[in-house]
């Protein structure tokens, strides 16, 4: 059974669909074992606290810089004998003293179709606002390793919608959390707990049925 370490930040909406999954037993191999909030008033947090799933709050404005919060990261990591980290909503860039350990085993849930729209700068509702500022027609949602850099490690999957003439950041937000995070998130987690996702050349790759 691995350990899955959530990380959150704010509504946790996408931990709410890691938790239901697990609860209609569809990650298989894998249980929550722990939230960890970087904001001590994050919603994620009560609904860690409503399905019996630990807490712990390390407040990203108590440290200086990013390798001082990932140096404390990295040991409640270690405590939590995590097998896999999930970043859904974690607005907080991690030092590569927590990637390098973690080396694909941290998961991130970016709201665009990577390459556009990621990066530093491009996180929750900026990055819908730069959608609709740029006109693009599709946009959606990555699933992906995280590595040293912002949003550009091996992508697991990727979910596509349209992007339509009406939409404001936060109707466009919704469409994109609905039809994509809120499944591939899941559906990420499982696949890796169940050992179904491969490694080759720096690229992620899921195993289909024939090669297991
Ligand atoms: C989600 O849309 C997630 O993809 C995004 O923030 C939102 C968090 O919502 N993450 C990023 O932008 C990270 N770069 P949630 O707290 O309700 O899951």
């Amino acid at each position: 059974m691995k350990n899955i370490v959530v990380l959150v930040s704010g509504g946790g909406t996408n931990l709410q669909a890691l938790i239901d999954t697990q609860n209609r037993g569809e990650i298989k191999n894998g249980r929550i074992t722990c939230v960890i909030s970087s904001k001590p008033d994050a919603y994620a947090l009560k609904r860690a606290e409503n399905n019996g799933i630990p807490t712990r709050i390390i407040p990203r404005k108590e440290y200086p810089d990013a390798l001082s919060y990932s140096k404390k990261l990295l040991e409640a990591l270690n405590e939590e004998k995590a097998d896999l980290i999930v970043l859904a909503g974690f607005m907080t860039i991690l030092d590569e003293i927590v990637t390098k350990a973690y080396q694909y085993r941290i998961i991130n849930v970016h709201p665009s179709l990577i390459p556009a729209f990621c990066g530093k700068g491009y996180y929750g509702l900026k990055v819908h606002e730069a959608v609709l500022e740029y006109g693009v027609k599709l946009t959606g949602a990555t699933v992906h390793f995280v590595n040293e850099e912002a949003d550009a490690g091996a992508i697991i999957l990727q979910g596509a919608v349209p992007v339509e003439n009406e939409d404001t950041p936060e109707i466009l937000q919704k469409r994109v959390m609905e039809q994509v995070e809120w499944k591939l998130l899941p559906k990420a987690v499982a696949l890796f707990c169940e050992n179904k996702i491969e490694i080759r050349n720096n690229k992620a790759y899921v195993k289909t049925e024939e090669k297991q």
